[in-house]
């Protein structure tokens, strides 16, 4: 049976991207969003594909009572939560804003949801929380240890939500651990669209493709990985999106707590990921070499084998489709 899916935070990049994919899958979609990094576009645009109507509630995702009446006049039997802060170097300028926003807007959500008899949770967590990873590909057992404001966000919910459905066991919840989301809908009318300057790299990528920046800053060539550039597990923003949908669907069998990464179990390099692009859109992607960007770390990729497993999701789609897909959503 279909769910009716509240989606916190459902008008950003990876919230419209998973409306699309829930709705494709059978079920309903509730979006309550401030619109602080995002506008009400690309759901209308979802509901353009889809042909089904989503309801927008525009409202902060810290407001239990909003939450609860939207969660009883839709009777929303689950909900993912995305609405946070996610810029990482802003997060260490501003660690109040980001421990306000993201803890306040999860605890909210929660609270709302048990007024509501709403028992069913996916959370948006992060890879950040494994720090600088021992060894890769990391498996979910891996020591977690968050290295800025925002991963300790993603670290203290995570704590939250595993205490939370310790607690009473009506409780099923899930926490998805994103390695690097990369790329748009194949249709490219879903695009990520930041809000001022792009702090990852494919949209700082797109900048350039598009002309809007001369060149891409490669944050150093001296890292210990074969070609010295950072490396990373870039998934199409398609197939993490699928994932949620395997979560949620999922929950139903679960008891209490549980994490998964979500992630392709590919490195892909800096430079690798510009080669992609320039393969895919036939553009010249200048870049330069500049110093190491604090914080950043050589290495981070997924094992995906638990999700592959047990909520027999996998990833279909390569670095070339997304560069592609991605080029699509910005030359549109
Ligand atoms: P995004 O900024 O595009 O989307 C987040 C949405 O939350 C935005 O639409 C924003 O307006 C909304 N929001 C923020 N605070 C709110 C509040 N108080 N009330 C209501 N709405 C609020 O970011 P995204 O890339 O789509 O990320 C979605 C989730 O996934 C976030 O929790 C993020 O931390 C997590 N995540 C993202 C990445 C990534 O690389 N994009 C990686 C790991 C985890
Ligand atoms: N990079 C550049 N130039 C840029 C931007 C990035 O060289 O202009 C490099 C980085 O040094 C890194 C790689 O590109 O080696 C990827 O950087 P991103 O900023 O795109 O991604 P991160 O892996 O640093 O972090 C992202 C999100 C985090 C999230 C993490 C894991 O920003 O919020 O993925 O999911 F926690």
């Amino acid at each position: 049976m279909g769910e009716t899916v509240l989606v916190t935070g459902g008008a950003g990049y990876i919230g419209s991207h998973t409306a699309y994919a829930l709705i494709t899958a059978g079920h309903k979609v509730v979006v309550v969003d401030n619109f602080v990094n995002s506008k009400p576009d690309a759901l209308n645009v979802v509901s353009e594909l889809t042909g089904a109507e989503i309801v927008v509630v525009e409202g902060d995702a810290r407001d239990v009572k909003l939450l609860e009446h939207t969660m009883r006049d839709n009777e929303v039997t689950a909900v993912i939560h995305m609405a946070a802060l996610k810029a990482v170097g802003e997060s260490v300028e501003m660690p109040l804003e980001y421990y306000g926003n993201n803890l306040e807007t999860a605890i909210a959500t929660l609270d709302a949801m048990r007024n509501a008899g709403v028992w069913k949770f996916v959370f948006s967590s992060s890879a950040t929380v494994y720090g600088d990873p021992e060894s890769c590909p990391i498996p979910e057992t891996a020591a977690i240890g968050a290295t800025n404001p925002y991963g300790m966000t993603k670290e203290m919910i995570e704590v939250i939500i595993r205490d939370l459905a310790a607690s009473d066991d009506r409780w099923k919840i899930t926490s998805l651990r994103y390695f690097n989301p990369v790329g748009a809908h194949e249709s490219g009318r879903i695009a990520e669209a930041p809000v001022g300057k792009p702090n990852n790299l494919m949209p700082m990528i797109m900048e350039v493709a598009t002309g809007k920046r001369d060149k891409v800053m490669v944050f150093g060539n001296d890292w210990p990985t074969p070609d010295g550039t950072g490396v990373r597990d870039y998934i199409h923003i398609m197939d993490l999106v699928e994932g949620h949908v395997a979560a949620v669907e999922h929950l139903e069998q679960q008891d209490g707590y549980d994490v998964y990464n979500l992630g392709q179990g590919k490195g892909v390099s800096v430079l690798e990921l510009i080669a992609a692009v320039e393969a895919a859109t036939g553009k010249e992607i200048p870049y330069e070499v500049t110093d190491r960007r604090a914080g950043d770390i050589a290495e981070c990729t997924a094992d995906p084998t638990k999700a592959n497993t047990v909520l027999g999701w996998k990833t279909t789609r390569t670095i070339a489709q997304a560069s592609q897909d991605a080029w699509n959503s910005q030359s549109a």
